[in-house]
């Protein structure tokens, strides 16, 4: 019973204290964002994903990277929290992603859900600016 024990706290050890380790991927560079509302997408977790330019946040709380004095980027995964489909630009309304499965709505901004059958915002993720590279470094709530 005690080596069970200690397998376990050992097993909890190498997972990063009961966290399972999230990988560091460089995605973009700075000059790949010349201009507000600017976008890559790219894969995390073998999920699709988006680095996004946006404008000045006015919450100071948001997730969001300050990445020189007026770039600011803001990146989450486009899985819809509802069911896993991919959440895509919408066609007519800049400013939203659609869930074309069952039409939930999230602002392309920073993920948060707008309307629609999901209840929740889309997986946010957390970046670093390494010299010119934003790497993303986990996700925002894992
Ligand atoms: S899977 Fe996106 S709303 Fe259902």
């Amino acid at each position: 019973m005690k080596r069970r024990h200690a397998f376990k706290g050992l097993l909890w050890l190498w997972l990063g204290c009961g966290k399972a380790q999230q990988p560091r991927v460089g995605v973009v560079t700075l000059d790949q964002f010349p201009n507000v509302w600017r976008h890559l997408d790219f894969f995390y977790l073998n999920k699709p994903a988006t680095v996004i330019r946006i404008p000045k946040p006015q919450d100071a709380s948001s997730r969001y990277l300050q990445a020189g004095p007026d770039m600011y980027l803001q990146a989450y995964l486009r899985e819809c929290p509802h069911n896993g489909c991919v959440v895509r630009f919408h066609p007519s309304a800049q400013t939203l992603l659609i869930c074309y499965c069952h039409g939930s709505l999230f602002w392309r901004a920073d993920g948060h859900l707008e309307a629609g059958i999901a209840n929740e915002d889309l997986p946010g993720l957390r970046l670093q600016l390494e010299g010119e590279q934003i790497v993303v470094v986990g996700l925002a709530n894992p």
